[in-house]
């Protein structure tokens, strides 16, 4: 077997877009969905570790996707022969550069991808996932919430309540995230080379309803504990560091 990433740890992207980690309680679900259903997507998979434990579930039909070449390269380099027979490599960008036919897909998990888009860029992919999806597709969704410790202060708090007020969708988008993150400095250090300053942080509501507005059925949707979930542990503070939404399209 080809040595693979320790899947216990927390690897840096290429691209300054955070860090794979840990499978969640979300991607364990794909996992075991995508043994029975495909072909199935993993939306923003950098080195692959979902991808890979899918495949060692006995998954037949696994599109990996990504905006960084490199990360795909690695993802490969972890492959048999026999395992790439069932994996498909897809390099590109959220919203626009995935062209899936209408209702080709039988799953997609975006496992903190969805920080990284913009709300036009956000709207758009939600969009574009449900076209994807057959009916009864499901989507496994995995991203950090607001109430991580770096966004516990006032200024965050009378933002995102001003946004909310004045009705704005996304009130949790933030064009440059340090304004608003303190942690001791340490939160400042890390983005310096580990993310970009534009973020976006979700509160299950906002991201239910626009699921919900898009047709999606809810089967599952909360917020899920950082620790138990391996979330970095700067963001740890009161077992909400996560939040977790599977939806599903109905049926015609
Ligand atoms: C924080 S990592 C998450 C990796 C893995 N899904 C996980 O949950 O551990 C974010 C990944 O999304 C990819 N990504 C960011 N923006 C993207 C976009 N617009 N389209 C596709 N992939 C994107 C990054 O390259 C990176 O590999």
């Amino acid at each position: 077997m080809k040595t693979r990433l320790d899947p216990a740890q927390h690897h840096k992207t290429k691209n300054r877009k955070g860090f794979m980690h840990p499978i969640t309680e979300i991607g364990n679900r794909f996992i075991f969905f995508s043994k029975n259903e495909s072909p199935t997507v993993d939306m923003g998979c950098a080195y692959g570790n979902t991808v890979i434990a899918a495949l060692d579930a006995g998954a037949k039909n696994v599109i990996a996707c990504d905006i960084e070449k490199e990360h795909l390269s690695i993802l490969n380099d972890q492959l048999d022969e026999s395992e790439k027979q069932n994996v498909i490599f897809k390099q590109g960008a959220l919203p626009n550069d995935f062209d899936f036919t209408k209702e080709s897909i039988a799953g997609i998990h975006a496992s903190l991808v969805l920080p990284y888009l913009s709300e036009n860029e956000l709207d758009q992919s939600l969009h574009n996932f449900y076209q994807w999806l057959k009916p009864n597709g499901k989507l496994f969704i995995l991203s950090y919430s607001i109430f991580i410790k770096e966004l516990i202060n006032q200024q965050f708090e009378d933002e995102y309540k001003r946004r909310c007020n004045a009705g704005w969708k996304w009130p949790g988008y933030l064009e440059n995230a340090n304004e608003y993150s303190y942690t001791d400095g340490v939160r400042n250090e890390h983005d310096a080379s580990s993310f970009p300053l534009a973020l976006h942080y979700f509160a299950v509501d906002i991201l239910v309803s626009a699921l919900t507005n898009l047709g999606f059925i809810i089967e599952f949707s909360d917020y899920l504990d950082g620790e138990k979930n391996s979330a970095v542990e700067e963001t740890w503070y009161d077992g909400r560091e996560f939040i977790g939404v599977i939806a599903r399209k109905p049926s015609r």
